[in-house]
């Protein structure tokens, strides 16, 4: 049980697919994606992918069930209605952010990484970063690459500071303005100099952030 303004870090499951959804409308508003519960659905269990949810007790009188659909444009949530069949309890977890990868043959390519703009800065995204690598290192993955939007100086920082470099651009990639992506990648992160950086931020994301974070 996590308390006020605590979080931890868990595997997806299907409980959190709605909530997953709102995040990603969210953060990715600009590329006007929308998906369909069954693609969240196959991508959760995915056996070659992971995806991850930070999460914290239910906000006080949230109900996440109501908020993401008046906000869509009425043929999506024409689409939308097999939404409405998931069941939530009151008791359900709050999800903060959420974060995933895909595996591939030596490579993770992470595919998400979201936090709800009302808690970004607090940590949140760090520590998912920190949960991915630690879970592609468990998988013997050797490097992890990602596309991100060129003017997202927010996301490459942080991949900066975990040792992503830019190792080329994709042109036009974003359809919905052109933006171009750039590519980003790690070097080998079983590498004793990868881990030994990795352990030192991860431990200074510990200690400065030890009142919310709680390891499960
Ligand atoms: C990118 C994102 C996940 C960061 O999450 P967050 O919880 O706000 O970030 P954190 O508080 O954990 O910050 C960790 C690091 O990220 C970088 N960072 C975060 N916000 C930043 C900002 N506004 N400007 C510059 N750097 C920033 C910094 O390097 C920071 O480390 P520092 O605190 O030592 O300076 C969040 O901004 C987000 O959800 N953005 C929308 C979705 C997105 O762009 N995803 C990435 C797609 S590739």
């Amino acid at each position: 049980m996590v308390g006020e303004n605590q979080y931890t870090i868990r595997l997806a499951e299907d409980r959190d697919i709605h909530q997953v959804a709102e995040i990603d409308q969210e953060a990715f508003s600009e590329e006007q994606l929308f998906r369909s519960y069954a693609s969240y659905h196959r991508e959760i269990h995915n056996p070659l992918a992971r995806y991850i949810v930070a999460c914290a007790e239910e906000e006080h009188g949230l109900n996440t069930n109501k908020q993401i659909m008046p906000e869509l444009p009425w043929y999506k949530r024409l689409l939308s209605h097999n939404y409405h069949n998931v069941k939530y309890t009151t008791n359900e977890q709050y999800v903060l952010g959420f974060a995933g990868f895909w595996i591939m043959p030596d490579e993770g390519h992470i595919t998400a990484l979201g936090v709800r703009s009302n808690h970004r800065c607090s940590g949140i995204g760090e520590r998912l970063l920190i949960s991915l690598i630690d879970l592609a290192t468990q998988l013997s993955i050797k490097t992890i690459t990602l596309e991100v939007r060129a003017s997202n100086e927010a996301a490459q920082s942080l991949y900066r500071k975990y040792g992503f470099q830019a190792v080329g651009r994709r042109p036009r990639y974003y359809s919905n303005n052109r933006e171009d992506a750039v590519l980003m990648s790690t070097n080998t992160i079983t590498s004793a100099s990868f881990q030994a950086h990795f352990q030192e931020l991860k431990e200074a994301h510990r200690q400065r952030w030890k009142e919310s974070f709680i390891a499960a």
